[in-house]
């Protein structure tokens, strides 16, 4: 018997001044899709943008439904929109910012593990990590890969 450990790495900013102007544009771009977000059952409305290889930004939104299943996170509104429309190029990272009922988090929102799922397997199609940015007003994290926030990923097929 062997028990092991596992290590998660993560960077807290406490400001967007504190990130790389490129991070920062991502994030703001999140911010800004929260305006597509349709919420009216939970109120929780949610943001996401992701960074392509060639640089451009892919944004989406949470999009609910009366039959609460059919609806879609903001994560993988944006991550579908960017692979249906960019066949081939891979994502190299993905902010999410969320408000609820009208004002932003202070502590960021948390991809759900489906959300975290699907990033695996873009980041497995890329080949390379995706970084994952959780904004929060009062804090933000930065993780560089998927494997951060999703251990023992499945892709054994
Ligand atoms: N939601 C997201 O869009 N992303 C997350 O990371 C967490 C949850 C959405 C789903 C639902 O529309 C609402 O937030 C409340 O769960």
């Amino acid at each position: 018997m062997n028990e092991k450990e596992i290590k998660i790495n993560f960077t807290e900013f406490s400001s967007l001044d504190e990130m790389c102007a490129e991070d920062r544009e991502l994030v703001n771009a999140s911010l800004k899709s929260i305006e597509g977000s349709y919420a009216p059952y939970s109120q929780f409305h949610v943001g996401a943008a992701v960074r392509l290889a060639d640089g451009r930004i892919v944004t989406g939104a949470n999009q609910e439904n009366a039959a609460f299943p059919s609806g879609l996170c903001a994560e993988r509104t944006a991550m579908f929109a960017a692979n249906a429309n960019n066949p081939g190029i891979p994502m190299t990272s993905i902010a999410i910012s969320a408000a609820y009922k009208g004002a932003i988090v202070g502590t960021p929102a948390s991809p759900c593990g489906s959300c975290r799922q699907v990033m695996a397997e873009y980041q497995k199609l890329a080949g390379r990590p995706i970084s994952i940015i959780l904004y929060g007003s009062e804090v933000i994290y930065k993780f560089d890969r998927v494997d951060d926030l999703l251990p023992f990923i499945f892709d054994n097929i």
